[in-house]
């Protein structure tokens, strides 16, 4: 790695097991998606982004590309770039590419072994970027490091992918306004945002014929296995993806498919046949309806651009 200073807030085991036993503990049973993202997760996510049904992740891409000029000009020179849980950086390439002189990149990222890789080949190809990067739950509040001696024009979060989606409304609402509070007065917000649309396109979406999505959902199960030392059997749970049109959202689920029990130390959870463990959902915003979100957060909506096909939003906010 280069002369980068990580800020390391990486969830600790701890807390993983803690949420595994309130989540299997719970009716109907849950467990949150954040947990997805260990080193082999977020590699099967990157995966994901590149499959054929999986529509978001180059219709976003299509957007940026599109858009990146009007989106500098927006932002001005200088810019200070926070964005929310990092990925594998082609999004955020596109958006530094046509900055005017970036100063200060923030890759906010939940696993720190990728967080790093994505951060140390970023940094290699804008030397002239202070890459400042911070390993963080961001859906909890952190500070942003400190970058003593760089000019700051704006400060801009970005916040691809529509990762906003796999919040509940509520806490996307607060997720937003945290960040507004965190970005400062005068900031602004770059954020993608999946929009509702036919149930087979979106179905297909989240359980792709290759069985990628299906692997993510259950690297929940090998994650417990390894740092947990659970007792289940992966191959005893099948992936399902359901849109519900009621919530607007694609709920993922891990579908017992039979009766068996799920050990972790002491504790013993007895799942019934067919009964389910839910693991995500991605809620699906209209373009006004998304607009209204971030006003109840505190923010401006100054734009939102679509596809020809408007299956995806990217859209651009301020904070007063
Ligand atoms: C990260 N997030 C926006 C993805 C989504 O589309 O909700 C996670 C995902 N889950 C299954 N496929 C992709």
């Amino acid at each position: 790695m280069t002369a980068m200073r990580l800020h390391d807030l990486e969830p600790s085991t701890e807390e993983f097991r803690r949420a595994v036993v309130r989540g299997l503990s719970a009716t109907p049973r849950t467990l949150p998606c954040k947990f997805f993202y260990d080193e082999a997760g977020s590699r099967l996510f990157d995966r994901i982004c590149e499959l054929p049904e999986y529509y978001p992740t180059r219709t976003e891409l299509r957007i940026l590309d599109e858009r990146a000029g009007a989106i500098a000009d927006l932002l001005g020179p200088r810019t200070r770039l926070v964005e929310f849980g990092s990925g594998a950086g082609v999004k955020i390439r596109l958006l530094l590419a046509a900055l005017d002189r970036p100063a200060v990149y923030v890759p906010v990222d939940i696993c720190r072994a990728h967080l790093v890789a994505a951060a140390d080949a970023l940094a290699g190809d804008f030397p002239d970027l202070r890459v400042a990067p911070v390993c963080a739950d961001y859906t909890e509040p952190f500070a942003l490091p400190a970058t003593p001696g760089i000019a700051i024009g704006t400060t801009a979060g970005f916040f691809p992918g529509s990762t906003i989606g796999n919040f509940m409304p509520d806490e996307a609402t607060a997720f937003l306004r945290r960040a507004r509070r965190l970005l400062g007065p005068g900031s602004a917000m770059v954020i993608g945002v999946d929009v509702p649309k036919d149930a087979a396109v979106l179905e297909a979406a989240y359980d792709d014929a290759a069985g990628v999505t299906a692997e993510f959902n259950r690297n929940l199960l090998r994650r417990m296995v390894r740092e947990l030392g659970a007792e289940v059997d992966i191959d005893g749970f099948r992936h399902e993806a359901r849109w519900n049109r009621a919530l607007s959202r694609i709920e993922m689920h891990l579908v017992s498919r039979r009766a068996q029990t799920i050990r972790i130390g002491e504790q013993v959870f007895a799942m019934a046949a067919g009964e389910t463990i839910h693991t995500e959902n991605s809620c699906k915003y209209g373009v006004d309806q998304f607009r209204s979100m971030a006003g109840r957060a505190g923010y401006l909506p100054v734009t939102a651009w679509t596809d020809a096909d408007g299956l995806f939003s990217v859209h651009v906010l301020r904070a007063p």
